[in-house]
This record gives C-alpha cells, structure tokens and sequence, in this order.
C-alpha cells in the first residue's frame, strides 16, 4: 500500500497550534465541577502526557526518513503538534501539584511501562505508538461529541483538554500510516497479529494503570475504599460513561480493514475551532522535526 491510496483524507491540514493555557491564575484543585473522581481520572491521564508523547514524537520520528513526502510532511505536524502538547500538560501538571497533588507515582509507572519497550526493535515502539494513538483519538471523539464530559468544568482547562482533543483527531492516522509504510513488506497476517497483540497489551496496562493512578489521587483527595472506586467506576463506565462510549470504536481496532480515519471526523473540529484557535495572535510555531 502507498501513501496515495491510504484512506486519510487528502486535504487534511495537521496544523500546530502555539496555545498555552492557564498561565495567568492558579488552576482550582478540583477544577472539574469540584468533583474528586473526574478531576482525578483526567489529572491521571494529563500525568502521563509529557513521558508518553515524548515517547511517541521518538518512535514515529525514527521513520521519517525515506517516507513519502506526504508522509513525511504530516508526521512533522504529528510532532510539532505532541512536543507542544506535552509542554501544555507538564505545565498543567504543575498547576496540579501548586494545587498540593503528587504525581510523581503516576508519573514513574508511566516511565517503567515505557522502558520496557526500550530494547525492543524500533517497529514495536510504532505499534505501541499507534495502538495509544488509537485510544487518545477515540477518547477525543467521545470529548468534543459529548459536551457532558467536560460539564463543570473550570473553562480554561476545558479549553486545553478541548484543544488537545482537536489535535489528536488531526493527526490520528500518522503513527498508523508511518506503520502501514514501515510494514509494507510484511506478510498480511503478521501485521495484523503484531498490532492486535501490543493493542491488547496495552490496554490492559492502559486501563490498569489510569484506573490505579486516579484511585491514588482520589486518596490525596481523603477518597478511598469501596467509595473510591464506585465513584470512579459509575463516572468512567455508567455516567457520563467515557469508557463505555469508546469500547466500540476501540474493537474496531481489530477489523481487518481498519484505518482512523475510516471515520472521518473532522466536523467535531469546526465547532471547536475558536477554542482550538484562540484569540491570541498567530505566532510562528518552530518545527519540532
Ligand atoms: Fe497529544
Ligand atoms: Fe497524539
């Protein structure tokens, strides 16, 4: 398969967008809607971006060279778009640790995690890439689709979590299309096999790890016990049910025929493009490829 004949579409624009957030006031502790369980799940996942899009800027960037063109252009946007993202969120997180949380147990289980796949060939860190890609594009579908999500929440930091979640859909086809590239000589069946298996494993580590990080907040917070988790089982599984609504977009994962953006999703992008935009003069975004 060539970058030609790929399903992403051939006019989309993966454009960086220079937007910093919350820097002029103190971001409240529990900022979404005073909640402990939702500010919890979404401070659990802002701890692991800084680590994980660094990882994933290094996986795909290790496959530029050679890319077609097209490619190769939008896996320069890809990340451009993740360095800034990670910027905004390790900046998040400090608002979280002014705010009196400690991350640094999140934030070490994502480091270990991630060192496991250092001696692996640099294909397998594609896959893991993709298969996280996957997950963060779904679960930027269900946020931007579903105002409920982000209901109560402190607007500034909705705005980020919002800006985030147009970005990923953007560029979510680009660790998958440097993957189709890398593997284009690979029998069928071993293609599918390798990403259906570090899909699975990384779920598993995915829904643990989020679950035991937001748990560990939530007891920051004097939530523990049964309390703990049926607050933040009810709020990620039954209402507003972030988990659920993705479980389906995440099987299709495994559908022979997959790619992201068999479900082009670009309209959610329009109503968002203000708050993706924002008010503040354009500035020149340096290249991070
Ligand atoms: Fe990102
Ligand atoms: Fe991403």
């Amino acid at each position: 398969m060539t970058a030609t004949t790929l399903p992403t579409p051939a006019d989309l624009s993966i454009t960086p967008r220079d937007r910093r957030f919350g820097r002029d006031a103190a971001t409240p502790r529990l900022w979404h809607g005073g909640r402990v369980e939702a500010t919890a799940i979404y401070n659990a996942l802002s701890a692991t971006f800084p680590i994980g899009e660094a990882y994933f800027v290094e996986s795909v960037r290790k496959f530029r060279e050679g890319a077609p063109p097209k490619l190769a252009e939008e896996i320069k946007g890809f990340t451009t778009q993740e360095a800034i993202h990670s910027r905004e969120h390790d900046a998040f997180n400090k608002r979280a640790a002014d705010a009196g949380y400690d991350l640094s147990k999140l934030e070490q289980r994502v480091s270990e995690r991630l060192a496991i796949t250092k001696d692996r060939p640099p294909i397998v860190n594609v896959a893991a890439t993709m298969a996280l890609e996957h997950f963060t594009a779904i679960l930027a579908h269900q946020l931007l689709a579903n105002p409920r999500h982000l209901e109560g929440a402190e607007a500034e930091t909705a705005d980020l979590w919002r800006w985030h979640a147009v970005e990923e859909i953007e560029h979510k086809g680009v660790a998958y299309d440097t993957w189709l590239y890398a593997t284009r000589d690979w029998p069928r069946f071993k293609r599918w096999k390798v990403k259906a298996k570090v899909m699975l494993l990384v779920t598993r580590n995915f829904l643990v790890d989020r679950t035991a990080g937001s748990l560990e907040l939530m007891r920051q917070d004097g939530v523990t016990g049964l309390k703990a988790w049926s607050l933040l089982l009810t709020y990620l599984w039954v209402r507003p049910g972030m988990f659920r609504k993705i479980a389906g977009a995440w099987l299709s994962y495994f559908l022979p025929a997959f790619h992201p953006w068999n479900v082009d999703d670009r309209h959610l992008l329009g109503a968002y493009a203000q708050i993706a935009s924002g008010t503040e003069p354009k500035r020149k975004v340096r290249r991070a490829a």
